[in-house]
Order: structure tokens, then sequence, then C-alpha cells
């Protein structure tokens, strides 16, 4: 597979992607390699990683517990201080191993590190290849508020192994598999045609497709000023159901992917309101998530509680929810303002 040249780094593929990275390492004359991992990617990622790496370089292993709830300030400071007490400096590479919150994680404490060090991304994660590792944003959640702290910072280099993808669960693999949905609903309908026929999908090719949009996303708009608020899409409400399943004791927490397939359907149930979104494209979205998703019973008495979390959405100015909708497929909207009521329609239209 060909190499993708970002603002200012590649990404590149396979076994490609080794070599570049022992380059990178060799050429910068790193001082120490700080390997990013949680407890799965540890035992299951490192293992094929590390042969790959051809480097004299001292290696450093810091391992942080998995899960979303784990991406916060806490963690980074956890890391800060392995960090520091493994004598890291501003030469220091950190090579972020595992899936989005690794990843982002990662990125943001390489960031701020005595005023930032190079990182390097690694996904082993469908999600985190096809979207978080590519496009500079950093940042961790600020209580189950998604996303909250963080910055733009580019990593050296992404290198893409798509041979992860067998350490992952199927379910982790659906959750990946929204954010290429999402590109298809609002950039490039092939692909959501793809997996909707569902016939031959060859992995790799949706996900270097998914990469070469995101990428031309970013390129224009590299700090979500206007187009790159598309990438939004589904993620306005599906961020607020997220968050909210993430602080209910009672209730199984949704994947991302799950949560923005459902805002996805919503998003465009209030497109149809708003902007003329066909119908008959509503249900067509409707359709494929429910064929890939088990349907979540999102419960009236529920909807205050996600209302209260839409009002941290990022995009937000001046207490003002802005959505990204559809006038038709790969034609949006940027800003739209919607009413509390068809918010609320928009789930009960996804419940019904
Ligand atoms: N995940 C959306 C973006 O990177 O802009």
């Amino acid at each position: 597979m060909n190499s993708i040249q970002a603002i200012s780094y590649p990404v590149h593929f396979q076994d490609k992607g080794y070599n570049s990275l022992s380059n990178l390492i060799a050429e910068n004359n790193y001082s120490t390699l700080f390997i990013l991992v949680d407890e799965n990617t540890f035992k299951s990622c490192y293992p094929k990683f590390i042969p790959n790496l051809q480097t004299d370089k001292r290696i450093e292993v810091i391992e942080i517990e998995s899960g979303e709830i784990n991406k916060n300030l806490e963690t980074c400071i956890g890391v800060w201080n392995a960090i520091t007490e493994l004598g890291g400096d501003r030469k220091s590479l950190i090579i972020t191993l595992g899936g989005g919150v690794i990843t982002d994680l990662g990125g943001f404490v390489a960031s701020c590190f005595k005023r930032g060090i190079d990182f390097v991304n690694i996904p082993t994660t469908l999600l985190s290849m096809v979207d978080a590792s590519v496009g500079g944003k950093t940042g961790v959640d600020l209580g189950v508020l998604k996303n909250q702290i963080g910055l733009f910072a580019n990593p050296e280099m992404v290198l893409v192994d798509t041979s992860y993808l067998t350490t992952v669960s199927e379910r982790e693999i659906k959750s990946g598999t929204a954010e290429i949905i999402k590109y298809g609903i609002t950039y490039d309908i092939t692909l959501f045609n793809e997996i909707k026929n569902n016939k031959d999908l060859k992995i790799e090719d949706l996900i270097f497709r998914s990469i070469e949009i995101k990428n031309e996303v970013v390129l224009k708009d590299p700090k979500e000023q206007n187009i790159r608020k598309i990438l939004n899409f589904g993620h306005t409400l599906g961020h607020a159901i997220e968050s909210f399943y993430l602080e209910s004791d009672d209730k199984e927490s949704l994947t991302h992917g799950e949560a923005i397939a459902i805002g996805m359907v919503c998003e465009c149930f209030m497109s149809a309101k708003l902007l003329g979104f066909p119908a008959e494209k509503v249900k067509e979205v409707k359709d494929l998530v429910l064929s890939i998703y088990s349907k979540t019973a999102l419960l009236t008495d529920d909807f205050t509680g996600i209302m209260e979390l839409l009002k941290h959405d990022k995009k937000n100015v001046n207490g003002q929810v802005n959505f990204v909708l559809l006038k038709d497929f790969e034609d949006y909207k940027l800003d739209c303002k919607v009413q509390e009521d068809l918010i609320i329609d928009s789930m009960e239209f996804y419940n019904a």
C-alpha cells in the first residue's frame, strides 16, 4: 500500500511503516523510546511490534489501564511521572501502541511534556486506524465529558499495520466501522454502499480510503474552523449518549461507534426535518445501523440527562448546540441549530 502524506507527517502501512520508524529513530537520535500500551496491547500487540523495531536505543514500556474511563488527567500525570522517573528528556520519543484512548492520551502527554516531545502513533484498533491516530487531535476526557482537555498536535508518523486487528473483538471492529460509515455518508457514498452491500469487503481498502478522506478534510481545515466539522457528523448527540452511558452505573457502557451510530440515525432524522434530507435515505442509514449494532433502548427518562450532556459539546458557542446536518448524502450544512423537541423526537425515531 502507498503511504499517505498528511500535513507534516506520513502515514505508512505494514512493513514499510516499521522500516520508516526504525529510520526515523536513527535519524533523530532519540535518547529513549517510551512505548505507551495498555494491558491488552502489551499482551497482544507489543510482542508483534518489538521484533520489527530495528534500534539500539533504550526502550521503556509504560502501561496504563485500558478503557475510556481512564482517559483522564490522572492517567496523564501517572505517565508523566513514569517518564520523569525513567529519565525522559526532550529527545525522548513516545510511541503509542493501542486504540483511540492510547493514541489520544499519548499524543497529549507527549505534546505537554517539557513543552512537547515527539510521538508516533501505531493504532491497533479499527477506530484508531481510520480516525483517532490521524488528524492531530490529542486529548483526554474531563469526567465523562469527552475530549474536553486537549490540543492539536501532530505525530512524527503514523504506522498502520492491519494485522493488529486480529487482536481485537468483533465489537471493537464494529465500533470502528461506524467511523467508516460516517465517511461514507458525509464524503464518499461508495464507502457506505460497500458496507451496506457487504460483498468482498477488503478491510485494508476501507481503511486506506477512510484515512485518505480524513486526511483530505484535515488538510483543508486542520483546526476545525469549517469543513472538518463534517467529521463530527453523528458525534454531537452520539458523544452525549456515550457520556450518559459512561456515567450511568446501571447501564453497560456503549462503545464509541455504537453511540455515534445512534447519533448518525438521529442526526439524519433531524436533517430530514430541517434540510429536506430524503426520508428514504434516513431509513437506509437506520437499516444499516440496526443491521450492524444491536438496538439500544433509549429510555424517555434518560432524555433529560442526555440533553444536559449535549450542552457541553465542544462545537457549542454561546450555549447553543451546533450540529452538522445533511441536505443529502455528501452534502452538508455546518452549525445548524436544532430545537430541543426535535432532538428528542430524533431519539424517539431511533427507538421506534
Ligand atoms: N474525529 C473527528 C476529527 O478528528 O476531526
